[in-house]
């Protein structure tokens, strides 16, 4: 079966109670049992929930694989693949990534002797040199927030060490447009707070693998640590995946388009989009994702003031943290999604206070670009200080 047709039919046969063609929101905690031990399967909803396990059997089958556990969060997911490590193990990580990821890694995980080095993930040589004996994972985010860097999955795979997993963090591209385990990764992450659910109405997460132990693994620190997504949330988040094809159609559109507008600016200095030629990794978007996706980063010209001003304007796309929704938000990252990291980090790393982030929605492009022009054009004079 083909992308869309899994969507909407994996894992969501009819109710076999019922009939019901829409899979139930079994909102339950627990369930009979007609003797000591002897159930249908489902013993307690922390365990196993079945709206639940019709969410994990939809999202293996969009990342193409046979596992799959879902989460209350993203970073419960994330949280759950640490898990997999032990004191003493080390991690090679991205230097551009989310901020709560970094949070997790340098505020909590750190404190259980779990060690990380940050490198350029676009450097394979940089890679290389950060292995370590003990290098248990390497994480990847790609492409990476807020920055829109890239990183070659494939090539990544093939430096790994034997006994170490090979994680890719493919919340940004979605399943849609790139399939992290086809290029060799072993687990691959998702927010599904974003693209996946797609309109900005649940929290979740998901770990998805085709390795039967790392998945055994996994599922057991879901069970054992607890971070599940209630019936509701999953029931909503697999309706939205059932869209997620034409969603994410129609975001890389508009997205290209806001990019292309945006280079016609003198006032901003810098358009990053994997679908613009001007993307120094261009050529290995092209060649590892099936599109670029609806995120698109600027610098704008002028302090943080003006790009505070510029983000307070627009009125289509929301000042909001988050991404992936039908609706087009605007941040600025170093104020919102990425004040976790450490200011002169985030200066390191190019995350200024004119770094502007936004997710294009599937709102009529024309629209949008409107939104942009009008809000660029209040803001630059004067401009605030
Ligand atoms: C790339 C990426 N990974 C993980 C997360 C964490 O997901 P959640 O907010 O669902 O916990 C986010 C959240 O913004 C993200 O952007």
């Amino acid at each position: 079966m083909k992308f869309s047709t899994r969507a909407i039919h994996v894992g969501q046969e009819a109710d076999t109670a019922t009939g019901a063609t829409i899979v139930p929101i079994y909102q339950t905690s627990t369930y009979t049992q007609s003797a000591v031990g002897e159930h249908k399967g489902f013993d307690y909803s922390r365990s196993v929930n079945p709206t639940r396990s019709a969410l994990e059997k939809q999202l293996a089958s969009l990342e193409d694989a046979r596992f799959c556990s879902a989460f209350s969060s993203g970073m419960a997911a994330t949280s759950a693949v640490l898990n997999l490590l032990s004191a003493g193990d080390h991690v090679v990580v991205g230097d551009d990534l989310y901020g709560g990821t970094y949070r997790l890694f340098s505020k909590v995980l750190i404190r259980y002797g779990i060690s990380f080095t940050y490198v350029d993930m676009s450097d394979l040589a940089a890679v290389r040199g950060a292995l370590e004996p003990s290098t248990k994972l390497i994480w990847v985010e790609t492409p990476t927030n807020p920055l829109l860097g890239l990183a070659d999955i494939a090539a990544i795979a093939a430096l790994r060490p034997s006994g170490s997993c090979l994680a890719v963090d493919n919340t940004f591209a979605s399943p849609y447009f790139q399939s992290p385990l086809a290029l060799g990764a072993d687990i691959v992450v998702h927010s599904t707070t974003k693209y996946i659910g797609g309109h900005s109405d649940a929290i979740g997460g998901a770990a998805i693998t085709n390795d039967p132990d790392l998945a055994e693994e996994i599922k057991f620190h879901q069970n054992a640590v607890g971070g599940v997504p209630g019936p509701f949330d999953a029931w909503l988040t697999m309706r939205g995946a059932k869209t997620l094809a034409i969603r994410m159609r129609e975001h890389e559109r508009n997205a290209h388009k806001v990019a292309e507008f945006l280079t016609t600016r003198d006032d901003v200095a810098k358009v990053i989009y994997p679908g613009l030629a001007s993307h120094p990794q261009h050529e290995l978007a092209r060649r590892q994702m099936r599109g670029f996706g609806g995120m698109v980063s600027f610098e704008l010209r002028g302090d943080g003031a003006r790009a505070f001003a510029f983000a307070k304007e627009t009125s289509l796309f929301s000042l909001a943290e988050s991404l992936g929704g039908v609706e087009s938000l605007i941040g600025i990252p170093a104020r919102m999604t990425h004040g976790s990291i450490p200011a002169a980090e985030r200066e390191r790393r190019g995350i200024t206070d004119s770094l502007v982030r936004l997710s294009v929605g599937i709102e009529d492009v024309e629209d949008l670009i409107d939104d942009l022009r009008t809000a660029l054009d209040v803001s630059a004079a004067p401009v605030r200080r």
